[in-house]
């Protein structure tokens, strides 16, 4: 049976490990070649720990063992020069581009009187930013395509408040109107643009002093802290159920779906 992506150019950021890296293995099994980047180095603040070169060289390997064509690079979604070599590199090595998922993102635990200057910014450059500059990099080729599809990584924290990160909902929140505007500018050109709103995800994330900084940043304020809880049994996704909806929304069985933003998170945005 031919894949439903057999034929297409997938270019993903953060595909090192987590919901980036369940993307590139869920596109490549489908059919996709894979472009991706990946920091693979610690943030500043951020209390999880950091991805690796090793952990990029995995990722590689899976995308192989699933069969597809992979190329992997470390590099900053911050870089827009960089995310253009890499669509240039995309294009020159597959032929074009038809497929933008926008995933790289950090998250750091802070109530809003502890969050320095320095927390906000890599919110802003990283989470608004570089999804900006991914675009803009990759657009471009898309269009020259013909069409495509891309799917912004959001979160559940997009569409109401995750108490004790103000920035963090504030970028995700941007990324609703990013993709809204992409999708009324970008829709003559045949290209899609959606987001993708997933609630707690199981990936490293969840890592290092994450939950202690959690739980120091609510401290004082726990009625907080049953905002986001689930309709269902479980608390939180694998990675491959997040990939399910981008292969669906990056394929072709969504002609009719733009500027839309769909949330995979079991009704936390409704609790
Ligand atoms: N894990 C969750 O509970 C959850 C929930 C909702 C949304 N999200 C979002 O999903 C996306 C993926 O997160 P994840 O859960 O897989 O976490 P993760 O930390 O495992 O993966 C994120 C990847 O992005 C990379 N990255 C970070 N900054 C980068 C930069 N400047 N340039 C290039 N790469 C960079 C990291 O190195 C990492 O490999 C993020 O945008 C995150 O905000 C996560």
């Amino acid at each position: 049976m031919v894949g439903r992506l057999e034929g297409k150019v997938a270019l993903i950021t953060g595909i090192a490990r987590g919901q980036g890296r369940a993307h590139a293995v869920r596109l490549a099994s489908e059919g996709a070649d894979v472009v991706g980047l990946d920091i693979c180095e610690a943030v500043p603040d951020v209390p999880y720990d950091p991805a690796t070169p090793e952990d990029l060289a995995e990722t590689v390997r899976l995308v192989e063992a699933a069969g597809g064509r992979i190329i992997a690079a470390q590099g900053d979604v911050r870089d827009a020069d960089a995310l253009k070599a890499l669509a240039q590199k995309a294009v020159d090595t597959f032929g074009g581009l038809d497929i933008v998922v926008a995933n790289a993102g950090i998250c750091i635990p802070s109530a809003w009187d502890a969050t320095t200057p320095r927390i906000w910014a890599s919110h802003m450059d990283i989470n608004i930013t570089g999804v900006w500059n991914t675009i803009t990099a990759t657009a471009p080729h898309l269009i020259e395509r013909g069409g495509g599809s891309i799917v912004i990584t959001s979160s559940y924290a997009g569409k109401k408040v995750q108490p004790w990160m103000i920035h963090y909902t504030t970028s995700k929140h941007a990324l609703v109107g990013m993709t809204r505007g992409f999708a009324a500018e970008l829709g003559r050109h045949k290209i899609r643009v959606n987001s993708v709103h997933p609630g707690g995800v199981n990936t490293p994330m969840g890592s290092g002093n994450m939950m202690a900084a959690m739980e120091a940043a609510s401290a004082g304020t726990e009625k907080l802290g049953t905002m986001g809880t689930t309709f269902l049994e479980k608390s939180w996704a694998e990675p491959e159920e997040i990939s399910a909806v981008v292969a669906f929304l990056a394929s072709d069985e969504t002609p009719w779906i733009t500027a839309e933003h769909i949330s995979v998170d079991g009704g936390q945005q409704y609790f």
